[in-house]
């Protein structure tokens, strides 16, 4: 999705009312968080904020894609993400279909290949996969003719997260130029910090990753000087300039070693805890808390941040549905798309 496009154009808005200068990108693909420039990025979180109207109607259904056909191709667990493309494909009215690696011939031995291709074959338009190996959906895009939407692919990117988290915190702080986001914990293992440095440079945001030296990933400080955000591995001391605190769930699943020590020392050093978000309140009242889930409570967060005013985590996943029907409308309705 490099080399697209995008479009001007004033339609009747994806949302059922009049759309001022709509933008719609015609780009086939949505790999990486990197495939999207300020005015597509811009372009998207507009539409979610109308289609975050649909959430408060009463019949919760747009013409839009009627007539077309996503499939979710699920080879890891998923609560969030599966169960909001659902949602926002059938709001859409488009059909949709979920299939999971532990219920597919993928645990008799089939190829991803052989997977996708016997997918697209049924004539689908959009595939939205998630999968363990990083690159893989990318891969994906080259072996079959449909819109390719990455829903999390290893430890490389998950864009569309990246995408609902700029929403929400631009709904409850603004603009997020100049805003100072930190995002603490598994930055090792995770998909979500990648995705999120991209799509928060891309907004003029400023990030510091906060992680102790053993979950920092290797090459990071030469990222870091590349894109101009910054690296800590004392929260304590980001904490007080936060706008946003983005907390990371450590990945348990994907340790094979010991990352730190224990559960408790890791809270300690890395954990929002309740003196944390005391500290935090103190220094900026209006400063927000988010994590893309699913949370480990009392490990990198406490109950009492997870769940108190600053919290936007149920508001990631309210937006999680707009934006990702925002994301379908731009890949199926807004144009004939070119290769990526
Ligand atoms: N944030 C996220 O991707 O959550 P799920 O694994 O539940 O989809």
């Amino acid at each position: 999705m490099s080399t697209a496009t995008t479009t001007t154009t004033t339609p009747s808005g994806p949302a059922g009312r009049e759309q001022q200068a709509s933008t719609r990108h015609t780009k086939r693909h949505l790999l990486s968080s990197a495939d999207l420039n300020r005015e597509q990025v811009r372009a998207i979180l507009d539409t979610a904020s109308e289609m975050h109207g649909v959430q408060q109607r009463e019949v919760k259904k747009l013409p839009t894609l009627r007539g077309r056909t996503v499939v979710n191709l699920f080879f890891e667990d998923s609560t969030r993400t599966r169960s909001s493309f659902e949602i926002a494909g059938k709001w859409l009215s488009a059909d949709v279909i979920n299939i999971s690696g532990k219920g597919s011939s993928t645990s008799k031995g089939e190829s991803l290949r052989d997977t996708v291709l016997t997918v697209a074959a049924m004539g689908v338009d959009a595939l939205v996969i998630r999968h363990h190996a990083s690159g893989a959906a990318q891969q994906v895009s080259q072996w079959v003719d449909a819109h390719i939407i990455n829903a999390g692919d290893g430890m490389h990117e998950h864009p569309t997260q990246a995408l609902l988290d700029a929403y929400t915190m631009e709904r409850r702080l603004g603009d997020l130029e100049g805003r100072h986001v930190v995002i603490v914990g598994d930055l090792t293992h995770s998909r979500v910090v990648r995705s999120n440095l991209i799509t928060l440079k891309t907004l003029g945001a400023r990030v510091t990753l906060v992680a102790p030296p053993t979950l920092m990933p290797s090459g990071i400080t030469s990222w870091a000087q590349a894109d101009g955000f910054t690296l800590s591995n004392d929260f304590d001391a980001v904490l007080p300039t936060a706008d946003s605190v983005m907390m990371l769930r450590v990945q348990r699943e994907r340790m094979s070693g010991g990352f730190f020590p224990t559960a408790r020392e890791y809270t300690v050093g890395y954990g929002l805890t309740r003196a944390r978000l005391d500290a935090l309140t103190a220094a900026n009242p209006d400063a927000v808390i988010c994590h893309p889930g699913p949370m480990n409570r009392g490990l990198e967060i406490a109950a009492d941040a997870a769940d108190g005013a600053q919290s936007l985590i149920l508001d990631q996943v309210s937006a999680g549905v707009a934006v990702r029907m925002s994301v379908l409308y731009h890949l199926l309705a807004g144009g004939e798309g070119e290769d990526s």
